[in-house]
């Protein structure tokens, strides 16, 4: 019998879009497992949600390294004893060396909460509010050296409404991260994702341009 896939989740807070990894996981009977939860933040609400599902936890504060290169270097030894064929971060707030980078081409994705191109980095719900955006969402992507700026595979899009908030607009956008995360993390497994060199390809085909998610996505 060959192992399940085996997916390594890099988180920093509350760990929402873990929890809908780890029910679709399950719901969709999928041959994958979420072999661990590394958090570079002690208290995080995330490793208490992977614990009360018997997933293996792993803590790393960056605060005690004397620079972002060791803390990635044993970031990387802590993700590596997993063997993890995808590595997804979900919330992980961390500038990442080009070297750890590297070390996952190809199988490490991230959720942001914008519809790339725009608004990579932080404070996203605001600028698109300030900019007068009509729409915003969620895009799921691969990592590559250059914050937020790697190949969109999946984005969601919601509506920003009169008198939006930031807080109530991240809201309307994380439901959205919930639904896009697991189908691109689902995609990853079943093998629909792959590459051509480094051409991301969708069902065999190059992915010239973001899919969009629809309600029959799935
Ligand atoms: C999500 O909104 C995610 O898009 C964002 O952090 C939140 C984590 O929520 N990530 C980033 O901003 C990365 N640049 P969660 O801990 O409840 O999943």
């Amino acid at each position: 019998m060959s192992k399940p896939y085996s997916i390594v989740v890099l988180i920093s807070g509350g760990g929402s879009n873990l929890q809908v990894l780890i029910d679709t996981l399950k719901s969709q009977r999928l041959d994958a497992k979420i072999t661990a939860v590394i958090s570079n933040v002690v208290d995080a609400y995330g490793l208490k949600r992977a614990e009360q599902h018997g997933i293996a936890t792993e803590v790393l504060a960056h605060g005690d390294f004397l620079s972002r290169a060791d803390f990635d270097q044993a970031l990387q030894a802590k993700i590596d004893h997993y063997q993890p064929d995808l590595v997804v971060l979900a919330g992980f707030m961390r500038l990442l060396t080009p070297e750890f980078v590297a070390a996952y081409d190809q199988r490490m994705i991230n959720i942001h909460p914008s519809l790339l191109p725009k608004y990579r980095g932080l404070n996203t719900h605001q600028r698109a509010i300030d900019a007068k955006d009509t729409l915003h969402g969620a895009s799921v992507h691969l990592v590559t050296a250059e914050l937020d700026s790697g190949a969109v595979i999946l984005q969601g899009e919601v509506p920003i409404k009169i008198g939006d908030t930031a807080q109530i607009l991240a809201k309307r956008v994380l439901a959205i991260e919930h639904l896009i995360y697991p189908q691109v993390v689902q995609w990853f497994v079943e093998g629909k994702l792959s590459f051509i060199g480094q051409q991301l390809c969708y069902e065999q085909k190059p992915l010239q341009q973001p899919l969009r998610y629809t309600a029959d996505s799935q």
